[in-house]
């Protein structure tokens, strides 16, 4: 079974290329900064945030055992203030923005991402996106609050479609109204 993150992963990996800027927009346990160093090494950049501290040490720790902590720049705030902390100079250059979104797993899941943040990342995150950007959005509708940030982000996709994005949207294989929602954005003008 193809898991929505693999197919995230897959998207990413197409349009990710040696050199690139990428942003990780919800670190967790750092799989997904990992990966997306990978795909940029040996050069390029990422940068990622995260509301917990928790989450920053476990990315560290695993970018520091694939040996790739000097691709990474790590922010302990929100991703609705990425377009604050990421420099001016590279507004405009990110080629990806990779949501992840939810509660630490193994970690406090009150701590989960919120619509309204949410919404107010995704917006910034377009602005930052260069003329071939990316963003994939993985959303669990299942836990408590994350069925309307779900449908926001649907709407907010829904937006774009309308501008600069061809989006696709892809369902879990399990049609249930709480599985989780896969949005892939590609700008394109
Ligand atoms: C599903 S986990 C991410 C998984 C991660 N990408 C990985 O590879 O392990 C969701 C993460 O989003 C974080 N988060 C929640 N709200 C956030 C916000 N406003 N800004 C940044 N991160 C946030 C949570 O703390 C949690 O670590």
């Amino acid at each position: 079974m193809t898991t929505l993150l693999t197919h995230a992963h897959t998207f990413l990996r197409a349009h990710l290329q040696v050199g690139d800027i990428a942003i990780d927009a919800t670190l967790g346990n750092g799989h997904d900064t990992v990966f997306l160093a990978q795909q940029i090494a040996p050069t390029g950049l990422v940068y990622g945030f995260d509301i917990q501290a928790q989450a920053l040490v476990a990315t560290s720790q695993r970018l520091a055992t694939a040996h790739l902590s000097h691709l990474a720049c790590l922010f302990h705030t929100g991703h609705q203030k990425m377009a604050e902390m990421i420099p001016a100079a590279q507004h405009g250059k990110i080629k990806a923005v990779m949501f992840n979104l939810g509660y630490l797993p193994h970690g406090d899941k009150t701590l989960i991402s919120q619509a309204e943040t949410t919404l107010q990342a995704l917006n910034a995150a377009r602005l930052l996106l260069c003329k071939t950007g990316v963003i994939s959005v993985l959303a669990y509708p299942g836990h408590l609050g994350g069925d309307t940030e779900t449908v926001q982000v649907a709407e907010w996709c829904q937006q774009q479609a309308l501008q600069n994005f061809a989006v696709t949207v892809i369902n879990s294989e399990h049609p249930k109204p709480s599985a989780p929602r896969l949005f892939l954005l590609r700008k394109i003008s």
